[in-house]
């Protein structure tokens, strides 16, 4: 059996390149923050412990990964000044104490790394005769990158862009800041290691030069997107289109219709059945979609689960809700958190919900907020009906019971209970239950007065 595996994940560092007052390893990448992949990855290779480096901006990165949850234990380390790469290894020592066996370096700014190559990773780091492996890359433009010095075709060392001498600064094979290590050599190692390069910090990559002297270190080859670093915003939109190219590839081949790659958003948390079709510019984020599902044009969606054989059409907005069979939604609707529609529910174009259910069949076609309300199976809302949900104090809810029918223009005052089949009458404002079959109706007589225009010498 393979020795259990612990995973350090590097995210102290600002992340001076982004030129941001927020930390790199936070801004997003897909709708998720750029260190999650790291976690999600040793998750995946089933490390336990993972060690999360933290510093700059600490708390707010703990609070990320607290609410991305995890199936492995996390710990939290803190390196108070980023002094390195090597200096942040060590803050996690004291996390690792009962560990025995190899660990798993990861940086939090390398997201699209696989599992495959991790588990490329662990095969060479057992057949190493040196305690460590790490993952390189053949790059044509390898700046900013450490590369990779080899010796008699082994490799000797890395240096760093700043460290390197010009010959040096012509390698092309880099390295991706992925290791694995024996703990006991890791530690002991990082302890000798000084600052002496260009920036006065203790670097990891020393570590390497180390093992090497003990025998043959691991090398495993892998893809330049895999293994690319985020420094900057401009890398930060390259990983994400790589990622979304990656992730909408994975769509298609599974029977997914993306009728414009390119302009489409897929979160990595997204469950699509076959036979959906996805329009131009949709944005999805935790979306579950069954079988046969229409998105149109310029949707988003985050949150939602939506049942086989629906069509959202063109710029519709869904954020925590549900979403059954054979409804039809929008153009422009709005469906705000906790809203749950039921089968072969019809919202059209300007129809807002916020916690709202609809049951099945029900219709509100035009122009219309419900909010807070309870809305029976079909139930036909007219145009342009209102909740008045709120008293500017406290929020109210509203039932709307089977089969009711709600004329154009209503205004619901909640708390209010309009019953089974009842009417009310177009531009009525319900201040009083309607009791079920009756009809509701507030509307002040019309008043004609003939030939008034005339009179008044119009
Ligand atoms: C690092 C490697 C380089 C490699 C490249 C791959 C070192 C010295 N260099 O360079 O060989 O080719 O990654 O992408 O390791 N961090 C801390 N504390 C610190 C400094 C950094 O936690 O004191 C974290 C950062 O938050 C980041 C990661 O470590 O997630 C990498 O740091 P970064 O400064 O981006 O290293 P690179 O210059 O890219
Ligand atoms: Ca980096």
């Amino acid at each position: 059996m393979a020795p259990l595996l612990a995973a350090v994940i590097l995210c102290a560092g600002k992340g001076t390149r982004m030129k941001s007052a927020q930390a790199k390893v936070l801004h997003p990448l897909l709708g998720r923050p750029l260190f999650s992949y790291a976690v999600e990855l040793a998750q995946s290779v089933g490390a336990s412990p993972i060690v999360v480096v933290v510093g700059h901006q600490a708390a707010e990165v703990r609070a990320a990964v607290a609410a991305q949850g995890s199936s492995a234990p996390i710990r939290f380390a803190i390196q108070k000044e980023q002094r390195g790469t090597g200096h942040a290894v060590l803050c996690a020592q004291i996390e690792l104490t009962q560990h025995r066996g190899p660990v798993l370096i990861l940086y939090g700014d390398v997201p699209l790394l696989s599992a495959q190559t991790l588990h490329a990773l662990r095969a060479a780091y057992a057949r190493a005769k040196a305690p460590l492996a790490l993952v390189a890359t053949h790059r044509e433009q390898p700046f900013g990158y450490g590369r990779l010095v080899r010796k008699g075709g082994r490799v000797a060392r890395v240096v760093e862009e700043r460290d390197c001498t010009p010959a040096q600064a012509k390698i092309r094979e880099v390295n991706a800041g992925i290791y694995l290590v024996d703990s006991a050599f890791l530690w002991e190692s990082l302890r000798q290691v000084k600052g002496h390069n260009a920036q006065g910090e203790l670097y990891l990559t020393d570590v390497v030069e180390r093992a090497a002297r003990k025998g043959e270190v691991g090398v495993v080859n892998a893809d330049v997107a895999e293994t690319m670093g985020v420094n900057d915003r401009v890398e930060l939109a390259e990983a994400g289109a790589l990622l979304r190219a990656r992730i909408n590839g994975e769509h298609m081949r599974a029977g997914v219709t993306l009728v414009d790659p390119h302009s489409t958003f897929i979160a990595p948390d997204c469950e699509i059945a076959p036979d959906c079709v996805i329009g131009p510019s949709v944005s999805l984020s935790a979306v579950q979609l069954e079988a046969g599902v229409r998105v149109d044009q310029g949707c988003v969606l985050s949150r939602v689960r939506v049942g086989e054989r629906t069509h959202l059409k063109p710029y519709s907005v869904a954020e925590d809700a549900v979403i059954g069979r054979e409804c039809k939604v929008g153009p422009f609707a709005h469906l705000r958190p906790g809203t749950v529609l039921a089968n072969q529910v019809h919202l059209g174009n300007f129809v807002e919900t916020k916690k709202t259910r609809l049951g099945t069949g029900a219709k509100a076609n035009h122009l219309s907020y419900l909010g807070d309300a309870e809305i029976g199976a079909s139930v036909n809302i007219g145009a342009g009906t209102i909740t008045c949900n709120y008293d500017g104090v406290h929020k109210h809810p509203t039932r709307i019971d089977a089969g009711a029918f709600i004329g154009s223009d209503t205004q619901l005052v909640a708390p209010v209970t309009v019953g089974a089949g009842a009417y009310v009458g177009a531009g009525t404002t319900v201040t009083q239950d309607v009791p079920a079959g009756s009809l509701a109706l507030s509307r002040v007589p019309q008043v004609v007065k003939k030939n008034w225009a005339k009179k008044k010498g119009r």
